[in-house]
């Protein structure tokens, strides 16, 4: 989430900065980098629960997510409407 923010990708409104509290900055990660991540937790999925696009396998919110080595070339998609 702080990348797209940083960098001015539209579609990532992270309205609470990154407290999974308002499921604003939702992103469909791509496989095989979805399984390279931490679970979700119990917090991460009631608020996907509340997304404005449809959660799928794919669902994280991105301020749940720390990048590192182990997802270099990691693709994640936008939601088609965020708020
Ligand atoms: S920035 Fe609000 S849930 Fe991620």
């Amino acid at each position: 989430m702080q990348a797209a923010i940083g960098a001015g990708i539209d579609g990532i409104v992270a309205e609470c900065g990154g407290q999974a509290m308002c499921a604003t900055c939702h992103i469909y990660v791509e496989s095989p980098w979805a399984d390279k991540f931490p679970s979700i937790s119990e917090e991460e999925d009631e608020m996907l629960d509340d997304t404005v696009s449809p959660r799928t396998e794919a669902s994280r919110l991105s301020c749940q997510l720390v990048v590192s080595d182990d997802v270099d070339g990691l693709i994640v998609r936008l939601p088609e409407e965020q708020v």
